[in-house]
């Protein structure tokens, strides 16, 4: 029975393309209302460099307490802006959330809607079908470090990465459990342990004291220099793989690129059971922004995983089927060899919605 209780959905557009993608996402939602029953109360957030350059203001005061106990989820567009050369406001607002509302997966799935989408040769949509499981709060992205002698010949920068044992296990451990739930045989982690002796580490004990947990799932491990090379070669042998921030953000680039580029990609920024970030993997695109060119997809799949986590499968399920038929009819913009703009690519997807 399909809960009638509405969800709060805080939508952030933010930077660049964002809002021209996430507007599309959101008339999906609101077509939804109608055909799938989805009851969501939306409240639109204008956080983002224009804001952060006329008032001085990125992440609001109290926003992150009330995003925690006034929504069920956020959806946002993208971060990023160059008239700020700091990326100060993007910090704060997305790295501010990931962190203060503890979202520590990083889930980005990684799937070939079509062969003539990937630039690798000969592959089918069965070889390319993998979520990554990216830690989502610390490593690199702690934000320790500093200066010595700053602007002399004798400067000395540092930048720390910190692994908690309670970081590292409860994403191992998400990783092991999507695999047991989702029926994927093999989980990956990827890390540099041959260097980072003491991160990698840690790493290497807490993975093979969960996976020991999980004695029908395989595990698996490879160096994140490998993975690279084996994400090109052979992306068919992964399932799912789990990495650290850093490794975790530059896998899914790579990833997105298998499956058609950053203009498909989709991810959900997650703490299970309580309000999570919902955005697409690409950035606020500069060079595209406010030429209607942008590829929605990303932000729609990303609404799709959104709906998902709220208990919409259905609904959910109904974008992905649409999505995957605008996709195989060409049905798309011109980054996937289409000719549309964002909002006909848009509309192309809710007309093929099919009513439940
Ligand atoms: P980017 O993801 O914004 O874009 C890289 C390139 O990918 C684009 O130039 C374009 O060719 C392509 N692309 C991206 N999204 C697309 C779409 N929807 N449709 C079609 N093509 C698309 O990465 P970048 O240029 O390295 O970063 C630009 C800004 O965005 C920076 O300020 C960066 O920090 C920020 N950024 C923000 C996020 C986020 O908010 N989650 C993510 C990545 C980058
Ligand atoms: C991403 C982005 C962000 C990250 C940036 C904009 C801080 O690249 O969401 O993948 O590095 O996590
Ligand atoms: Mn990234």
């Amino acid at each position: 029975m399909m809960s009638q209780v509405k969800k709060r959905i805080a939508v952030i557009p933010g930077d660049g393309i964002g809002p021209e993608v996430i507007r599309e996402a959101v008339q999906l939602l609101e077509l939804l209302r109608d055909t799938h029953g989805v009851r969501l109360e939306l409240t639109h957030f204008d956080w983002g460099a224009d804001k952060y350059l006329q008032e001085g203001v990125s992440l609001p005061d109290g926003a992150l307490a009330m995003l925690s106990t006034e929504f069920d989820a956020i959806l946002a567009g993208a971060f990023g802006d160059p008239r700020v050369k700091s990326n100060q406001h993007a910090e704060d607002i997305l790295l501010g959330m990931r962190r203060g509302l503890d979202l520590y997966i990083n889930l980005r799935p990684v799937r070939l809607l079509g062969a003539h989408l990937t630039p690798l040769r000969e592959r089918a949509p069965s070889d390319i079908d993998f979520v990554v499981f990216r830690e989502n709060t610390e490593g690199a992205y702690c934000g320790a470090g500093g200066f010595l002698k700053k602007g002399t010949i004798d400067e000395i920068a540092t930048q720390e990465e910190l692994n908690t044992r309670r970081g590292v296990e409860r994403i191992i451990t998400a990783a092991f459990e999507y695999a047991r739930a989702h029926n994927r045989r093999k989980v990956t982690m990827a890390d540099k342990s041959n260097v980072q002796r003491f991160g990698g580490d840690l790493w290497q004990r807490v993975f093979k004291e969960v996976a020991a947990q999980y004695s029908e799932i395989e595990a698996n491990h490879q160096y994140v220099d490998a993975m690279a090379m084996f994400m090109v070669l052979d992306p068919a042998q992964y399932d799912v793989i789990v990495s650290n921030n850093l490794f975790g953000d530059i896998l899914t680039d790579l990833g997105a690129a298998l499956q058609g580029g950053l203009g498909l990609a989709a991810s959900g920024n997650i703490h299970p059971g309580k309000v999570s970030l919902f955005e697409p993997v690409h950035g606020s695109a500069p060079p595209l922004a406010g030429k209607g060119v942008a590829n929605p997809i990303g932000s729609i799949l990303t609404a799709a995983m959104m709906l998902e986590y709220l208990g919409y499968e259905a609904a959910s399920e109904a974008i992905e089927q649409a999505v995957a038929e605008t996709v195989g009819a060409r049905a798309t913009t011109r980054d996937l060899g289409g000719t549309l703009s964002t909002a006909l690519a848009g509309e192309a997807v809710r007309q093929r919605i099919q009513v439940a």
